[in-house]
Order: structure tokens, then sequence, then C-alpha cells
């Protein structure tokens, strides 16, 4: 073999090698996906909700890893339309959006007067933080959920107005599979058990599948 020969095997074979560790690399890492519950109750239906997403994004491939953020209880005011300054529970739940990034996002609210509750949007408006000096959740694959009193209690307007929130992100925003194609959709008709509505459990069930499919396609190209 002469020389430019040996050198052009040489940088083949090593371009290859780096494909494949690549191609290994993407196999193994995690993909966290972080879901949000922003009902003022803690614990309750909207809370279930996400976390019944978080499981079934789980199932979908082992290397599927997610948490839930339930912001019941907490303390989070609005933006006051500058650099907040404000020091409160949004401090606490910041890094999980942050450091790391995740690779998928599920946010649930109730349906309050046919819109996100307040947290939800004091929350989000803090999350304005990650949109400078860079769009930190740019291309993350964003889902979203509402649980409403009533059968059509405003699930979809509300779901809708956080996506339209959070496309100032950049976010990749995705719907669900087949019954959720806008989102899960829930209606806590039992007393606060949720797990009763199974519609809006397979929405639920349906959305997490499809935060994961997308989080997963994501971080496979990335690597
Ligand atoms: C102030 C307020 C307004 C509400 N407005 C609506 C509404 O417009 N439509 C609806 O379906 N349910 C409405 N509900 C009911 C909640 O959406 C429902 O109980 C939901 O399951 C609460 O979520 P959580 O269990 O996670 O707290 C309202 C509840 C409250 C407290």
């Amino acid at each position: 073999m002469n020389r430019r020969k040996f050198v052009a095997t040489s940088i083949a074979a090593g371009a290859a090698t780096i494909a494949s560790s690549a191609a290994r690399a993407a196999e193994k890492r995690t993909v966290r996906i972080v879901g949000v519950s922003c009902s003022p109750r803690k614990g309750k239906t909207t809370a279930t909700a996400v976390g019944i997403a978080l499981e079934a994004a789980k199932a979908v491939d082992s290397r599927v890893k997610t948490a839930l953020v339930d912001l019941g209880g907490m303390e989070i005011s609005g933006s006051s339309g500058g650099a907040n300054t404000t020091k409160d529970d949004f401090d606490k739940v910041l890094p999980m959006f942050a450091n790391p990034i995740p690779d998928g996002i599920i946010i649930g609210s109730p349906s309050y007067f046919r819109s996100m509750s307040a947290l939800c949007k004091a929350f989000l408006e803090r999350l304005a933080v990650l949109r400078k000096p860079r769009l930190i959740l740019a291309d993350v694959p964003t889902g979203v959920l509402a649980v409403g009193a009533y059968r059509n209690g405003g699930q979809e307007l509300v779901i809708e107005q956080i996506q339209s929130i959070m496309l100032c992100h950049e976010v990749m925003i995705v719907g669900g599979k087949p019954g959720a194609h806008q989102g899960a959709t829930l209606w806590n008709a039992y007393d606060d058990d949720i797990t009763k509505d199974e519609f809006g459990m397979a929405t639920a069930k349906q959305l997490g599948i499809r935060v994961a499919e997308a989080a997963l396609r994501l971080t496979a190209a990335k690597a």
C-alpha cells in the first residue's frame, strides 16, 4: 500500500469509528423528561395526570428518565416586567429546567375559568429568564395537558394558551398520539380521583408517549 492510500484508508477508518461511537453514545444517553404540575393543590388531579404522562414516557424506552415538579403549595409571583429580584420558590424549581436542559417537557395546568391557573401563568412568566441571552429551551419537545371539572371546561383553550407561551422559547410543540393530538384533556368528575377518567388517562399516556418519541429522536439527531 502506498503512503497516499494508507492515509486515505486511515482517515476513513477513523471517521467510521467516530460515527459508530457517536451512535453508541446516542444510544446510551439518558433522555430526561421533566413534567410540571401547575395546580396550587399539591398532589391533586393535575399532578396525578402529569405523573401518568411521565410514566408512559418512561415506558417508551429504557433511556427515558423522568422527574415531576409539583408547584402545589409553592409561592411564585409573576414577572415584575424587568430583571426579577423577587425571592420566592421559583429559584427552587428553575434548575430543573436549566441545569441540565431537559430533553422533553410536559406542562399541566388545571382549567381556571377556561384559562391556565394564575400559578401556571406566574411560573411561565418567570421562565422568561431562560430566553436571554439565548433561547435555552429551543427545540425541546414540549407537550401540554389540562384538567377541568367539566367535560368541556376549557381544557383545549388552556392547552393552546400554554403552547402559545412556550412558542416564545422556540420549543418544539408536540401534541399526543391519536385521541390527544392537541394535548391531554382530563375531566375531574370523580371527586379528585382522576384515574377514574379513563378517556383522560388515555390522553395523558398518549401525550407522554409522543413527547418521549420526539425527545428520543431529537437526542439521536443531536449526537
Ligand atoms: C378558581 C377556579 C376556577 C375553575 N374554573 C374551571 C373551569 O373554567 N372549567 C373547568 O372545567 N373546571 C374549572 N375549575 C375546576 C378545576 O379545573 C378542577 O377541579 C381541576 O381538577 C383542579 O385541578 P387540581 O386537582 O390539580 O387542583 C375551576 C376551579 C377553580 C378553583
